[in-house]
């Protein structure tokens, strides 16, 4: 069975002072959830040695939001992924929709971050999701699967397995506009569909998580879906009691 994923993206919010009530909020709770529920958190990565300095030993896991795909050089402002892991970070996320449209990524970036991610030995989490307006021209599947297929090539399938992706259709994500369950649920399972063309034992393995306005009130529902295994909550993971009642809802 695929072990359910409740991951929080903080974004850049956050102060020295509001992330400690948050971890400690989520501290507190966090053994109170469900042993087959991995919780991660995403701070910005200011806040990472706070996080493991507070999180260690805790169960609950923690990744940087970004990362840059060299080991170390001139590349003023960036990140690399052996930084993290010196911070105890497990997990990245790569190809969000705000890096792909408010930070230009390309496919050819995204496809290379995920290839970096894993060399340095991050377990990357991979957004993939369409606009509204390519919902509505039905575009999604084209969308999903060029940037799937981009990530593929880069990589190899055989890769996937240390892989999660988070399906998050853009439309959706801070906007209060969740996917239904079941919109969500045809979406995963063409998903898993394109995955099982290139090896049908990853495809049942991987975890697809759903990601876009999830909240306390909506998490059942989707969480119940057959091919949804958690979730990735921006805005409603800044609070600790909405994050532990969404992670209570992975069950
Ligand atoms: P949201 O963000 O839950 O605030 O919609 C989700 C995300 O961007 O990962």
């Amino acid at each position: 069975m695929r072990k359910k994923i409740v991951a929080g993206n903080w974004k850049m919010h956050g102060s020295r002072s509001s992330v400690n009530s948050l971890l400690e909020g989520i501290k507190q709770g966090a053994a109170s959830c469900a042993s087959n529920v991995d919780m991660i958190v995403f701070p910005s990565f200011v806040f990472l040695p706070q996080t493991e300095q507070l999180m260690t030993g805790t169960g609950v896991a923690w990744g940087a939001q970004n990362m840059y795909l060299d080991k170390q050089g001139a590349f003023t402002g960036e990140v690399s992924a052996p930084m993290l892991t010196d911070f105890g970070c497990q997990y990245v996320l790569v190809g969000h929709s705000e890096r792909r449209s408010l930070f230009w990524e390309d496919l050819a970036l995204v496809a290379a971050k995920l290839k970096a991610a894993l060399e340095f030995g991050l377990r990357p989490i991979l957004c993939i999701g369409e606009t509204l307006e390519q919902r509505e021209s039905e575009q999604t599947e084209q969308v999903l699967t060029a940037q799937l297929e981009s990530a593929i090539q880069a990589i190899g399938i055989d890769a996937f397995k240390n892989v999660v992706i988070a399906y998050e259709p853009v439309w959706a994500i801070g906007t209060g506009l969740t996917a239904t369950p079941l919109q969500a649920q045809e979406t995963h399972a063409f998903i898993r569909s394109l995955i099982a063309k290139h090896n049908p034992n990853i495809a049942n393995e991987i975890c697809l998580l759903y990601g876009g306005s999830v909240k306390a009130d909506n998490a059942a529902g989707l969480f119940a879906m057959p091919d949804i295994d958690g979730g990735l909550v921006g805005g409603a993971s800044l609070d600790a009691n909405s994050f532990l009642a969404i992670c209570k809802a992975a069950v």
